[in-house]
């Protein structure tokens, strides 16, 4: 099984540039992404990104905090585009379970990316709103755990069996912090992870021997304290 690599960004130039590589199979952004583009218009900067993206999937997020105003926006950017994902917050900023519009959008054969879940709990609850033929990816926050000292790889274990009878579930590492959390969510038979272009970068570049990789570090080393001109 393979663990398909999405590329986290919302930079449309970055976006046309990965769009192009076979080891990016898709895309997910977020609403702070794609503040941090610049974009000034969420839809037009949307759009204009799926003037490029245009088979490759691609996640994008409704930002609205009340079901009902989700729920109108999910419908708008599920429009957009065959490719797209809507991304549904699993909880509201109130802390409330998005149930109800998880299921209405499901049941609606929409495609959906639940985000921002952190439990067990979480992916219990998300898999009883779904109708088992519309696609749905879970998005773990694995790297926001880690960076307060959980460990993810067991909420990762627990949701891979629990959707392991939904065909059109896939589970996804989110929120990716280095080149070897790829290997641990391949470990896992991830469906998907998504990283920031600088990991796929590394990535790219897996497979170096412990000789070489102790020659270059030697080597990095010895040019810094030349180029410091250091004496002792
Ligand atoms: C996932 O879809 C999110 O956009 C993303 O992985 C969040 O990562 P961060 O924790 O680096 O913001």
């Amino acid at each position: 099984m393979k663990t398909k690599i999405f590329c986290d960004i919302a930079d449309f130039k970055v976006i046309k540039h990965y769009n192009k590589k076979k080891i990016v199979d898709g895309f997910t952004t977020n609403p702070s992404l794609i503040r941090l583009a610049g974009a000034k218009n969420y839809k037009n900067y949307c759009l204009k990104i799926l003037k490029i993206c245009k088979k490759k999937p691609i996640s994008f997020e409704v930002f609205a905090d009340k079901p009902e105003d989700m729920l109108s926006q999910a419908y708008k950017i599920n429009k957009w585009g065959k490719n797209i994902y809507v991304k549904i917050p699993v909880v509201n900023s109130k802390g409330i379970f998005m149930g109800k519009v998880i299921k209405e959008l499901s049941m609606q054969g929409i495609k959906l990316n639940i985000t921002a879940v952190y439990t067990v709990d979480q992916t219990k609850k998300i898999l009883k709103c779904l109708n088992k033929k519309s696609r749905t990816i879970i998005s773990i926050f694995a790297g926001r755990m880690a960076d307060k000292g959980k460990d993810p790889v067991p909420i990762f274990k627990k949701s891979i069996f629990l959707s392991r009878r939904n065909k059109n579930v896939e589970i996804l590492w989110a929120s990716t912090r280095e080149a070897y959390n790829y290997t641990q969510a391949k470990n896992l038979k991830c469906n998907i992870i998504t990283m920031p272009p600088k990991i796929i970068n590394k990535i790219e570049n897996f497979g170096q021997d412990f000789r070489s990789m102790t020659l270059s570090t030697v080597n990095g080393f010895l040019v810094d304290s030349k180029k410091s001109k250091f004496s002792l």
